[in-house]
């Protein structure tokens, strides 16, 4: 079952959306799954983008995983992987790319987090991102999770929109 929403808060550009991603960045732990979710062009690579570079201290590479499927990044205290499912044809072929693993082990992101099916594993973050209707660069975050994330979001909830 979905997890309820445990808040809402708002980017009005791409770099407050890389603020509102640095603060989850700095909350991460090994075995962290966060799910991104949103349709075509909603900026889930962007917000990946923008965890991986915090977490580098510089503004590395961050190419989108979409024909890899996973992308890895060696940091000191873990290994995290940036998965983009859409070209995934059914959830079994995910076993192939050793999520089991990553699931318990490392931090991992995923975009088209639904292809997964039943192995995307209970305890996930659901990062949703929405573009607003004006068109211009203004994103909607919903976080939703269970009471340990809602735990561990406060520190995000008190600093509200970007
Ligand atoms: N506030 C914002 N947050 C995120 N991206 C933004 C924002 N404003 C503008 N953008 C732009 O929106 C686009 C988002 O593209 P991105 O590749 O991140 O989407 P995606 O959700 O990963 O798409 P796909 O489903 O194809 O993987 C980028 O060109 C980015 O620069
Ligand atoms: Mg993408």
């Amino acid at each position: 079952m979905a997890h309820p929403a445990i808040f809402r808060c708002r980017a009005a550009s791409l770099g407050d959306t890389a603020s509102i991603a640095a603060r989850l960045a700095d909350l991460l732990k090994p075995g962290d799954v966060i799910a991104l979710g949103g349709t075509l062009g909603a900026g889930k690579t962007a917000f990946a983008r923008a965890v991986i570079r915090h977490l580098a201290r510089e503004e590395i590479d961050v190419p989108s995983p979409t024909y890899n499927l996973l992308l890895t990044y060696d940091f000191d205290d873990y290994c995290l992987y940036h998965y983009d499912l859409y070209r995934l044809e059914s959830p079994e072929e995910a076993l192939e790319l050793d999520i089991d693993e990553a699931f318990d082990q490392g931090v991992s992101l995923i975009e088209w987090p639904d292809r997964l099916g039943r192995y995307l594993p209970e305890n996930h973050l659901l990062v949703e991102i929405t573009a607003e209707k004006d068109g211009a660069g203004a994103r909607v975050f919903t976080f939703s999770g269970d009471e340990r994330w809602r735990a561990r979001l406060r520190p995000l909830m008190e600093v509200g929109d970007a």
